[in-house]
């Protein structure tokens, strides 16, 4: 099958990529075990925007489950030399790889997925649209920490609009029955969301009571020109650092996610790094889980 968005998910399948990440995980470690059950398959990536988390955790995942991982460079392909996306599927396909990560800017992925039956497509990250992978580690990080999903006051505070991985993020919240979702952002970044009725524009009154608080960087390579808002005026209103997090937040089992790229010093102080309730070294690693049971489900579904 393939991983394409979020909302191809029932809640109980949800839970099933969790419990296979879960059994994935070598007890009392932040590790996940060398399985090789898809040794005989062979994946590619194919990342037309760059990465770091998403591209390495994905071939780590590979790398553990035995498969034979490719990577396509598009400056280095064919491509460069006018050979269409499709053609290099097709490549792919007589090559007998059995499965292509794709990150891109466009929407690419639905009409190769219609196109080319016989490969499984998995969304690495589509546009601002969506970044289902990234969605479901962050999930899984939060269940980690708190004993049902729908039940923490979450806030999510940033650049809203541009943010593939808050799009994705909300709808698996809406699968699992959160309710409690609050959206904070300077008026410019957060058009998309703004008359909505979980929109708070401040940011001491959006942290008031929150468990899960999840900050999103300035998609500054989505923005069409410059922002009204000042780097001193962003950080004095939107960033948060320690104090800000225990005066605002009212209680200490917070926890504060990131899906990175962090930019230390504008959406986060890096005083709140080495914090206990800061999650984000974990969400890196749970990605390599995470993206062990989705290979897994999606190539021996
Ligand atoms: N979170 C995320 O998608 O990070 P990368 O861009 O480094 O893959």
């Amino acid at each position: 099958m393939n991983f394409l968005n979020i909302n191809q998910l029932k809640a109980a399948e949800l839970e099933e990529i969790f419990q296979l990440a879960d059994n994935f995980l070598i007890p009392d470690s932040n590790t996940f075990k060398q399985d090789p059950i898809l040794a005989d398959k062979k994946v590619l990536n194919l990342f037309f925007e760059p990465s770091t988390r998403t591209k390495l955790s994905f071939e780590v995942a590979a790398h553990n489950l035995g498969m034979s991982v490719l990577n396509l460079d598009e400056l280095s392909s064919s491509m460069q030399k006018g050979e269409s996306l499709e053609d290099t599927i097709e490549v792919a396909c007589n090559l007998g790889i059995d499965a292509c990560i794709i990150r891109h800017k466009e929407s690419v992925i639905h009409d190769l997925a219609n196109q080319f039956p016989s490969m499984v497509f998995i969304n690495a990250g589509e546009g601002a649209i969506s970044h289902p992978s990234q969605s479901l580690l962050d999930l899984f990080t939060i269940r980690q920490n708190f004993d049902q999903l729908s039940k923490p006051n979450y806030l999510i505070v940033g650049d809203l609009d541009h943010s593939r991985v808050l799009a994705s993020f909300l709808e698996a919240l809406t699968i699992v029955g959160a309710k409690n979702i609050t959206l904070c952002s300077p008026p410019e970044l957060g058009k998309n969301y703004s008359a909505g009725p979980n929109f708070d524009e401040d940011l001491n009154s959006a942290l008031d009571g929150k468990d899960v608080i999840m900050a999103l960087r300035i998609q500054h390579e989505r923005l069409e020109g410059a922002l009204n808002i000042s780097a001193t005026d962003y950080i004095d209103k939107f960033q948060l650092n320690h104090q800000k997090l225990l005066d605002a937040v009212g209680h200490d089992r917070f926890i504060l996610l990131h899906p990175g790229p962090v930019n230390y010093g504008i959406e986060l102080n890096a005083d709140v790094k080495d914090q206990d309730y800061c999650k984000i070294n974990q969400q890196v690693m749970n990605g390599v889980g995470i993206r062990m049971a989705i290979l897994t489900k999606a190539l021996l579904s």
